[in-house]
């Protein structure tokens, strides 16, 4: 059984590659038929030619959006639905075109996550033009009515998550206090900073924690709750844009600036796993850093390594298996004439945003095993050190 998979495997990963014609993989379409998703009852039958459903998906410079590719591929394999995967390479003006291609070959569904959530509007509203449904993956599209759906963690409870770990950790007062944050165009990195600040605030307030990286953040420790725009100050100056470069950059110059004895035993906020791999590298080589803790999310798997090795604390497990099969459980529906089922709204500044939301899960070195490994999200052969 194991030897036929084996097979199997080896034999879809030569047919994609085919598919590639050995272009460079950035944008380069990945179309497969799909599985269909559990509760979806019998695929239409594409015969037209074109295109059902179109995903345009960030990035390939970060590991987390490889991860939905994958899951997509996977939960796609066996469905009859006709679908596309680009990736827009950090830029808007790609996505845009990535969804004019889109709409070209005749897509009914969109599935998107944006780059950047303001900019994406013009791309939903071209889709939304020629009658397509666009739902927004993961990241929400704001300040425009074109959306129609979202498919999302619970992206507040991430920074919730990530705050009370450092809480839990922290003993004593003054402890020293790194924020760092995701980039100000996306609108996720609003919802982790106002979930950590929710549970962080109060134990800054108390003496348990001292800010030592942001004076925006200093001037505003006494707010329990932030509008957008007090957010946007702290965000402006301990933003890593998402990119691994700058976190370490950022980082790095907190670490020339801080005094010895800002430095010690050390409480850090990092929004995700590449940055947070690159701020711990970076604290870690501080001779007057004793310990760290820090934060992460994505459950990447450089990071469920680093967290083995104890090089990073915990991340936040978001299960993106589930994320896609919301994704393309809703886009069926779509496709069937159907409407789906959600379970909240979000407000994206235009309009309230139908949306389906999923929980998220910590993990850190006394449960990484059981929750990654054992779980068959990853396989042990992946990773040392495992016990
Ligand atoms: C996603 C995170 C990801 C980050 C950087 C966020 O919108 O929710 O999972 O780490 O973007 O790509």
């Amino acid at each position: 059984m194991k030897k036929l998979l084996v097979t199997l495997l080896i034999l879809a990963m030569a047919v994609s590659i085919v598919a590639c014609g050995g272009k460079t993989p950035t944008n380069e379409p990945t179309q497969q038929p799909s599985e269909q998703p559990s509760n979806s009852a019998e695929p239409t039958q594409n015969t037209s030619g074109g295109i059902d459903i179109g995903i345009v998906l960030p990035t390939k410079d970060e590991p987390r959006w490889i991860q939905d590719e994958t899951r997509f591929t996977e939960a796609l394999r066996q469905t009859d639905y006709k679908v596309e995967v680009l990736f827009s390479q950090g830029d808007s003006a790609k996505e845009k075109q990535n969804v004019e291609a889109l709409i070209a070959k005749g897509i009914k569904v969109l599935i998107i996550c944006p780059h950047d959530g303001a900019a994406a509007a013009a791309a939903a509203e071209a889709a939304k033009k020629e009658g397509v449904t666009v739902i927004a993956y993961d990241r929400l599209i704001t300040g425009t009515d074109a959306v129609d759906y979202y498919v999302t963690f619970d992206s507040v409870a991430v920074g919730k998550a990530q705050g009370q770990y450092l809480i839990d950790k922290a003993t004593g007062k003054g402890n020293p206090l790194y924020l760092y944050a995701g980039a100000a165009s996306d609108n996720n990195a609003f919802l982790f900073f106002e979930g950590a600040w929710s549970v962080l605030q109060p134990k800054i307030a108390d003496g348990t924690f001292v800010i030592k990286n942001s004076s925006e953040a200093v001037a505003l420790q006494d707010k329990a709750t932030l509008t957008r725009d007090e957010m946007s100050k702290i965000i402006g100056q301990v933003t890593t844009n998402w990119d691994f470069n700058e976190a370490k950059n950022k980082a790095e110059a907190h670490l020339t600036s801080a005094k010895k004895e800002d430095k010690g035993n050390v409480f850090i906020l990092a929004p995700n796993d590449g940055t947070a791999r690159s701020i711990a590298d970076t604290f870690a080589a501080d001779k007057d850093v004793t310990s760290y803790v820090v934060t992460g999310q994505d459950a990447e798997k450089a990071s469920v390594q680093y967290i083995i090795d104890g090089k990073q604390s915990m991340t936040v497990f978001k299960d993106v298996r589930t994320l896609v099969n919301d994704a393309i459980n809703m886009a069926v529906t779509v496709l069937k004439g159907n409407t789906p089922e959600t379970t909240g709204s979000y407000d994206n500044g235009a309009t309230q945003v139908k949306a389906k939301q999923t929980e998220v899960i910590v993990v850190d070195q006394s449960n990484v095993k059981a929750a990654l490994i054992d779980s068959g999200y990853y396989p042990a052969s992946d990773f040392t050190g495992l016990n």
